[in-house]
């Protein structure tokens, strides 16, 4: 993979960049620090939006090559001026747009006297959308479009305050590059062991890492999870990581990923059409560690668990069969009607273990889990289900601030009686319809007395549409949510 490896701030333009990028808004006036020295440009500026209809509105560009005597080639202005809404304007967003404009030379980025805030996330946009997922291509595209500019300095009169935020705003983004990393790498490469190795490196960080194997597993009583994975020649673990930034004593967050690092279906295997996507089936498990890398970089004043499941779901003369049941942890049982249901066989279990365990202020789980929630909530939002309105109503107030977004979908008794079993507690899948809400049923029947919520992300961690900030098939979803949740309501 490759992104860009630092942005600088300065206040006045430094060394000698190709490009020049800036920002304005419909009165075409460009920043003083621009402008400053180099007088003929501003008409000549003007002169060249007038012709090529540029009129400083949000979404359009003007690319042009400057006068003789201007140290850099190129002058790209970005409009920022919404025509209706004054407060649509979203600085990461825009970085990300800028760096989709820019090639491998060098570049600054004048921003004039914009807030440091937003220098900070304007950064954090050309950060997020520089990162490609390149490693296995042997040949070097030097296409325009693919190359990577050398050096990007902003440039903006809160230089110094910029920079001192970056330091937390990059934290969240390369969380947010190591989640996708983690969904992006293929199942061959990214096995259970891998995934579990890839997490020790955060132990650099100071978060504390404890990987438990099939042993400990066995021993603990996961056999909903381990079920899962008898299977796949790759052992199952679970990883525990800690992260105690807050006072000793305060209850920690706890954050609980699926971790599918291959989905075939098992013995209820999924058609070959697509199956190659089911690599991704560890999104929620990439989320929590890239969460746990976010929050140790920017030193999050929080105690925070992350506990991920990382098993692999595949069809062998020892994999788990339809009718047979098994015993989970909570000494609930199960009886399994489609080997293809069987992230909430893993989540069931952690549940079960992390409120037990741990005794956290909430616990908010993060899957993969069906397609169904595809069907009906698209790409933009993943499905939120929770036992708390309070906590229901942090979650979209962070989507809305991170751009990360849920959408409240109900439980109830009438959706749970669908999982009931003949043979035994309950079965692993609720019939054809509501597959999204008998699934989160099926979540909730581990769950005691804590504050829960289970989010849905099969159509928003993978194959999501483009956006300013991501070209990236894995969009490390979930990792910015939910750094915003805890740095809005539980840092103080
Ligand atoms: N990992 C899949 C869900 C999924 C589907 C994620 C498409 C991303 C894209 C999950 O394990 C699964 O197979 N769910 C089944 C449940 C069914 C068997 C009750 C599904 O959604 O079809
Ligand atoms: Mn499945
Ligand atoms: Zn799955």
């Amino acid at each position: 993979m490759s992104h860009l490896s630092d942005v600088t701030f300065h206040k006045k333009i430094t060394g000698s960049p190709k490009i020049v990028v800036t920002v304005c808004s419909d009165d075409l006036t460009l920043p003083e620090a621009l402008v400053d020295g180099r007088a003929d440009l501003q008409a000549f500026f003007e002169k060249a939006a007038a012709a090529a209809k540029f009129d400083g509105t949000v979404g359009k560009t003007i690319n042009i090559v400057t006068p003789g005597g201007t140290e850099f080639d190129r002058l790209i202005v970005l409009g920022s001026s919404s025509k209706d809404d004054k407060e649509a304007l979203n600085w990461r967003n825009l970085g990300g747009q800028i760096m989709g404009h820019l090639s491998d030379d060098s570049a600054s980025i004048v921003l004039g006297d914009l807030a440091a805030a937003d220098m900070s996330l304007c950064a954090q946009g050309l950060y997020l959308r520089s990162y490609k997922f390149d490693k296995y291509k042997t040949k070097k595209d030097d296409s325009k479009s693919n190359a990577k500019p050398q050096k990007i300095g902003l440039v903006g009169d809160a230089a110094l305050a910029a920079k001192k935020l970056w330091n937390d705003d990059r934290a969240v983004a390369e969380g947010t590059l190591f989640a996708r990393n983690l969904v992006n790498e293929p199942a061959n490469i990214l096995t259970t062991t891998e995934f579990a190795d890839r997490l020790k490196e955060l132990k650099d960080l100071g978060v504390d890492v404890q990987v438990l194997d099939e042993k400990a597993l066995a021993k603990i009583g996961m056999h909903a999870l381990l079920g899962v994975g008898q299977g796949s020649a790759m052992p199952s673990k679970v990883v525990v990581m800690r992260w105690n930034g807050g006072k000793a004593k305060e209850q920690p967050l706890a954050f609980v990923g699926k971790g599918v690092v291959f989905d075939t279906g098992g013995i209820s295997i999924k058609p070959a059409g697509g199956m190659e996507d089911m690599k991704g089936d560890m999104g929620g498990a990439a989320a929590v560690s890239g969460l746990m890398k976010a929050l140790a970089g920017r030193k999050a004043k929080a105690n925070v668990v992350g506990i991920v499941g990382l098993v692999e779901n595949m069809p062998d003369g020892l994999a788990q069969r339809p009718g047979d049941i098994v015993t989970s942890l909570s000494g609930q049982t199960i009886e399994i009607i489609n080997t293809d249901a069987e992230g909430r066989l893993v989540l069931g279990d952690l549940l079960w273990y992390t409120e037990d365990k741990f005794k956290p202020k909430f616990m908010i789980n993060l899957a993969t889990l069906t397609g169904a929630i595809i069907v009906a909530l698209g790409h933009h939002h993943a499905g939120m289900f929770s036992n708390s309105d309070d906590l229901s109503e942090k979650l979209s107030k962070a989507g809305e601030a991170s751009e990360e977004l849920v959408w409240r979908m109900p439980l109830g008794k009438p959706y749970d009686k669908l999982i009931n079993s003949r043979f035994a507690d309950m079965k692993n899948t609720g019939g054809r319809w509501a597959g999204s809400v008998t699934a989160a049923q099926f979540l909730q029947r581990f769950v005691r007395d804590v504050d829960w919520a289970h989010l849905d992300i099969a159509g928003t961690a993978m194959g999501s549409p483009s956006t300013d900030i991501s070209r990236s098939w894995g969009s490390g979803f979930g990792v910015a949510l939910l750094n915003q949740l805890v740095l809005d309501q539980y840092e103080s």
